[in-house]
């Protein structure tokens, strides 16, 4: 069956063997991808127990779990509030996975919950999101879009792997901004690229860092 191989030339035989290796790493590479992304990260829950009405509002979205664990890591420092965005297109699996980036990609915005939140008693509103295609998710930008922050000081805070692009946070400072917000800055944790990312008490300790430096400015 396989005769023709041994009358090809040594060099297609090389290209051949050259197809079969990347082809086999590109399997690799993707299974390993899909599985990784079907993880959700673990972080201690929060539930605020002071009696005085809080200052502070931390609103996020996550699909994997790494924006909520330094959302609540941000909402116990600061003593605040804080609010899950679920938005319920993007199952961990594959489909999630593909519809989560064809949204990054066309800028799309999607069904979340909730859609709007009173932020009327909040002097500082932290807002999170994983960075898709190098800029904050798509819910991120849906609940900014129904939001009134008139009078606030908004943070935008992301995880990601390795890169993100400054031409999103200028265009999402610029959407704050219309909403009568006042833009603070961008804090963001990078996990590392795929194949070297920070372990599990690594990017606890990282969010421990992060976290203490924003609370000394
Ligand atoms: C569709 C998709 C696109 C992504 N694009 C980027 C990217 O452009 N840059 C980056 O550094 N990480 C990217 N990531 C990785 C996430 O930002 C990173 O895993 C993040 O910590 C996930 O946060 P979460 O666990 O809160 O969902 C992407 C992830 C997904 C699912």
């Amino acid at each position: 069956m396989f005769k023709w191989l041994g009358r090809l030339k040594w060099y297609w035989k090389a290209l051949l063997g050259l197809i079969l290796v990347l082809g086999a790493v590109s399997v690799f590479m993707f299974v390993f991808m899909v599985q990784k992304d079907a993880e959700h990260f673990e972080s201690d829950s929060y539930v605020r127990t002071s009696g005085s009405s809080a200052s502070t509002v931390v609103v996020y979205f996550s699909r994997n779990g790494h924006t909520q664990a330094l959302a609540r890591a941000l909402a116990r420092t600061f003593d605040a509030d804080l609010v899950e965005i679920k938005a319920c297109d993007y199952p961990l699996n594959l489909l999630g996975f593909m519809h989560a980036a064809s949204s990054a990609r066309n800028h799309d915005r999607c069904e979340i919950s909730p859609d709007v939140v009173d932020l009327s008693s909040y002097d500082t509103v932290f807002l999170g999101a994983p960075i898709w295609l190098r800029w904050p998710a798509a819910p991120l930008w849906s609940f900014v879009e129904k939001n009134d922050f008139t009078g606030k000081k908004v943070t935008l805070f992301a995880t990601m792997n390795h890169i993100y692009k400054q031409e999103a946070v200028d265009a999402f400072k610029k959407s704050v901004e219309e909403r009568g917000g006042e833009f603070q800055e961008f804090i963001y944790l990078k996990r590392g690229r795929i194949f070297s990312q920070l372990g599990r008490e690594e990017f606890l300790g990282a969010i421990g860092t992060l976290v203490e430096n924003e609370l000394k400015e």
